[in-house]
Formats: structure tokens, C-alpha cells, sequence
């Protein structure tokens, strides 16, 4: 029998602290009016000290699990697409899975920038339709004020921290996600990049890494509004409709100048489109399900509606979905499923935390259990 995803449910989180235009012009160079007009941002959340993209990821990951009205141990498979994580390794996934008490579940980590959620989408929705799994958690999160050179007026205006999650769920019944593209052009990678520690410098090892993003803001312009509509045409095609079904585009939120390009490039109105970028800026992997989340809250996003998901960046990559949004908002949950959903997330910290402790206990009292042979000294 054939398989479809559904996505069944979402949900955002975003730090508290807010950074108005204003108080970005006492950092750099730069003006409230400049930036509304350039780029429709006005504001962007800004994470502290104790919020990371792990406990974004969490605090997002936790409401789409209610909304879904599942609980973590049904949780077959954990995505995040970030550019931003703590670690190159472990996987923000796998810190996600063990703190939400994800135990049967797999975890990794995707690499696509400003469009890893949707690509996180596509192989969630694969894994799904072949079998592999059943319920797949695709987070998109991200701080990139911690990527940012906050003396860099041209980049640091632009981003802001957040996450979003969807849950994907197989099902018998035809719909959920219709059709997806994912597209990459190399080529354009060093338009916009963050250097990592693989890279190989002149100083020799430990060379101080420069991890800022370095961005051609105009050439990314350029790029972003040539893909974006031709894109958006390809997957409403593939999934064997017209743009005059689809009730609205959920666009990554770069630069409202890009959406607007977009919807004249597809000769649709600007309504159509979800805008949320004078809230909180780009968020990058974050930006499209958190414009899902607030869509689906100001009833934007209907039951039954046709929407096409569309996003672009460093790569440079792109991609786009068509999905049948036959997602039923849940009744909320009784007290009951919510006491079960908490004795659940509690005991996945007590048990994380006794793992850890009898690991340490292990280690101390058996050592390494293959003896370590000395090399040979030289005579
Ligand atoms: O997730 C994907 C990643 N990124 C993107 O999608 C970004 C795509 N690019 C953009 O959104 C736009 O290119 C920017 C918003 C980054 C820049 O807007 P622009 O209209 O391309 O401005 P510009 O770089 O051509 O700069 C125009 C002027 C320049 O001054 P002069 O040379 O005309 O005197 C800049 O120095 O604006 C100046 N400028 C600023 N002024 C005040 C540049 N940044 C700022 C600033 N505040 N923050």
C-alpha cells in the first residue's frame, strides 16, 4: 500500500530578548529607516546566555509533539537543520532526542543553510514513504547572532535566533506532502560561507578561526530572486497542480524586497505570501517553520489549504514543497495526556542523568578494558 506524509504537528521558539533597529544603530553604523526599507525587518529575537540552539530546538520540538498529540517515545527519527549548533559533534539531534526522551529514536544532524528545512522535509517525507520510519521530528534552529560580526553593518542587521519543528507521520490516506525540489549550484558557495575548523590555514594548526559570515549581499539578491519563483513553479507542477490552487506560499525570510520580487515573478498577489520578517529577521533554517507556526495562528493557513513551502541559501542551494495542509488542528490535551506527556519528558531527563552517572562510575572503576601496549623505545 502506498504511504503519504502528513505533517501533523508544529511549533516555534524564539528568545525573549528583543533588538529593535534602533538598538542595532548604536552598534553599527546604520538607521531604523534604512533597514525597514531595504530589507521589511524592524526587529529580531536575540538569544542570552542560557539559550542555545539545542534548548530552541527543545522548547519547538515539544510543542509540535503536543500539537501532534504524540508522545517523544513514538519518535522514530530526529532532523535538525541548523547551521549554528554548539558542536560539530554530537549532532544537536541527538542532544534533542536525549532531552526529550526520544528513546527508540534515530538522530542527525543537515547541513543546507537558509534551506535545510526544507531539504530536512524531503527526507523526513522519504523515510516515511518508504517504511523506514513512522514519525520523523525535522527541527530547524538556529543563533545566528553567534555567527554574526556584530561590526559588520551589511550582514549583522539581517539575522536573528529561533527554532521551529514540524512532525512528520506516515498514513494510508492520499495528501500531505506532494512534491519536493531540492537544488544546489556549488558554484555560488563562496557568495556566502562561514569558515569551520576542517579548513586547512598557512598559520598551521590552531590558527585562530574566523567563523564570521562573510555574505555578497547583492549577488545573493540576485540569485535569490531569479530561484525563488521558478522554483516555487516547479514543485506546484510536480505535484500536479496549478499556483491557482495553492492558497499560500510559506517563503524563507531573507529580505521582504526577495517575496516581493517573487510574487511579481509569479504574477501572484503579495497576500498570498506569508510575511513575517519585520519580527524577527532571518532566522535562516528556522525562518519557514516559524512563518508556519504564526500563518497557522492568524488562520492564514487553513485545514485543506494547498501550500507551497519555497527556500534558499549559502551553497548555494534552494528548494521548494507542495504540500496538502489536511492537518486537523488536535483537540487540547486532557489532563491526563498532558500528566502522561510530563511523567514521560521527566523521566527522560532522570534516566539521561543516570546514564551519564553510571557511565562515569564504569569508566572509574573498570578503565580501559583492552590494555594499552607501549610502543617499542628505540635502542
Ligand atoms: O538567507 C539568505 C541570505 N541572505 C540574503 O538573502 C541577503 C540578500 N541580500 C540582501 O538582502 C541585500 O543585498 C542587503 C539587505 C544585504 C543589502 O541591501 P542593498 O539594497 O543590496 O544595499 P547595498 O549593499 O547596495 O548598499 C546600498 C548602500 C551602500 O552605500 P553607498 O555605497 O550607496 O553609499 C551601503 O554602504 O547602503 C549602505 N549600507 C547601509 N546603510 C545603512 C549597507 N548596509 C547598510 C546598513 N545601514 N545596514
Amino acid at each position: 500500500m502506498t504511504r503519504y506524509a502528513h505533517i501533523t504537528g508544529w511549533g516555534m521558539a524564539v528568545p525573549e530578548r528583543v533588538m529593535t533597529n534602533d538598538d542595532l544603530s548604536k552598534l553599527v553604523d546604520t538607521n531604523d529607516e534604512w533597514i525597514r526599507t531595504r530589507t521589511g525587518i524592524k526587529e529580531r529575537r536575540i538569544a542570552d546566555v542560557k539559550e542555545t540552539t539545542t534548548s530552541l530546538a527543545i522548547e519547538a520540538a515539544q510543542r509540535a509533539l503536543e500539537v501532534a498529540n504524540i508522545l517523544p517515545s513514538e519518535v522514530d527519527l530526529v532532523i535538525v537543520a541548523t547551521s549554528s549548533a554548539e558542536y560539530i559533534f554530537p549532532a544537536t539531534a541527538s542532544l534533542v532526542q536525549d532531552a526529550i526522551g526520544a528513546e527508540k529514536a534515530g538522530a542527525f544532524d543537515l547541513y543546507a543553510a537558509c534551506t535545510g528545512f526544507v531539504y530536512a522535509l524531503n527526507v523526513a517525507s522519504q523515510a516515511v514513504r518508504t517504511g523506514s520510519a513512522n514519525t520523523v521530528l525535522v527541527i530547524g534552529a538556529e543563533t545566528m547572532s553567534r555567527l554574526v560580526d556584530w561590526k559588520d553593518r551589511g550582514t549583522c542587521i539581517l539575522f536573528g535566533d529561533g527554532a521551529g519543528a514540524f512532525v512528520v507521520q506516515g498514513s494510508d490516506t492520499a495528501g500531505g506532502i506532494l512534491s519536493s525540489i531540492m537544488r544546489s549550484d556549488g558554484s555560488g558557495g563562496d557568495t556566502l560561507y562561514v569558515e569551520s575548523y576542517g579548513r586547512p590555514r598557512a598559520s598551521g594548526v590552531g590558527g585562530l578561526l574566523n567563523y564570521a559570515i562573510y555574505m555578497d549581499g547583492k549577488e545573493v539578491f540576485r540569485f535569490a530572486t531569479r530561484i525563488m519563483a521558478a522554483v516555487t513553479k516547479e514543485a506546484v507542477a510536480a505535484a500536479g497542480l496549478t499556483l491557482q490552487d495553492i492558497n499560500i506560499i510559506i517563503p524563507h525570510q531573507a529580505n521582504r524586497r526577495i517575496i516581493e520580487a517573487a510574487a511579481r515573478g509569479l504574477n501572484q498577489p503579495e497576500q498570498k505570501f506569508m510575511i513575517n520578517i519585520e519580527k524577527y529577521g532571518n532566522t535562516s533554517s528556522a525562518s519557514i517553520p516559524i512563518a508556519e507556526c504564526e500563518a497557522a495562528e492568524r488562520g492564514k493557513l487553513k485545514p485543506n489549504d494547498r501550500v507551497v513551502f519555497v527556500g534558499f541559501g549559502a551553497g548555494l542551494t534552494w528548494g521548494a514543497m507542495a504540500v496538502h495542509w489536511d492537518a486537523t488542528p488536535p483537540p487540547p490535551l486532557t489532563t491526563w495526556q498532558q500528566i502522561t506527556r510530563r511523567v514521560q519528558v521527566g523521566l527522560a531527563h532522570a534516566r539521561s542523568y543516570v546514564r551519564r552517572g553510571v557511565r562515569k562510575v564504569e569508566s572509574r572503576l573498570l578503565g580501559s578494558e583492552e590494555p594499552i601496549e607501549k610502543p617499542p623505545t628505540k635502542k
